[in-house]
């Protein structure tokens, strides 16, 4: 690999996946650190990216919400099995600016929308039903699409390091890290 700009030699890994007809192109594990140090991770949906960063979304009551407000220390891993690929994201996150939340939120369709409205996502509930009652209800009432609640949010992480891991036949497998070194990159070969 050639690349001199990993973030966009991800992109083009996360279209080369949508191309290939991999399930999810843009899903990744994102690994957030809690309280005395313990790891939780689950899978989120990449929105953009930016010439410095990856932006995700997320309601802001969330775990992962909170655990970055205390530690904003992250790892995410993406994998395509049937491309025989994966690239490994560690860096910091950080609050996006109001602006892109409410912009990433417009582009909702509008039942996702509604549901990010009806349902406190990670509450203890006794039953879907409830939520089920208020989805349909809102669905027949609401005349204009809700807006982006207040706690809701867009979440920008800065990479520090990017390794991309390609699969080989020979099983030496290609591993290219690259670590930030001021302005730019610094970028070498690991043992597969
Ligand atoms: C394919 C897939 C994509 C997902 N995308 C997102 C997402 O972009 N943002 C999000 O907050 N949750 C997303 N989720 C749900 C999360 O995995 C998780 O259940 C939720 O964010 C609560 O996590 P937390 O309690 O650790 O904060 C996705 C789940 C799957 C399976």
């Amino acid at each position: 690999m050639s690349a001199e700009d990993p973030i966009r030699e991800l992109g083009r890994w996360i279209e080369q996946a949508r191309e290939a007809g991999a399930p999810h192109p843009a899903a990744v594990a994102f690994v957030t650190v809690g309280a005395e140090g313990r790891p939780s991770a689950r899978t989120v949906t990449l929105k953009r990216l930016e010439d410095e960063a990856l932006i995700f979304t997320s309601a802001l009551w969330t775990r992962k919400a909170r655990e970055l407000a205390a530690n904003p220390q992250v790892a995410l891993l993406f994998h395509w099995p049937s491309l025989g690929r994966q690239v490994h994201i560690t860096g910091e996150a950080e609050l996006a600016e109001r602006a892109l939340a409410e912009e990433l939120f417009d582009a909702r369709d509008p039942a996702h929308r509604m549901q990010t409205i009806v349902s406190r996502q990670g509450e203890q509930i006794e039953s879907l039903d409830p939520l089920r009652d208020r989805l349909g209800h809102l669905a027949r009432v609401q005349e204009a699409p809700p807006r982006c609640p207040e706690d809701w949010g867009a979440l920008r992480v800065r990479p520090t390091t990017i390794e991309f891991w390609a699969e080989a036949e020979d099983r030496l497998h290609e591993r290219r890290l690259f670590e930030r070194a001021g302005e730019g990159w610094a970028s070498s070969l690991l043992a597969p």
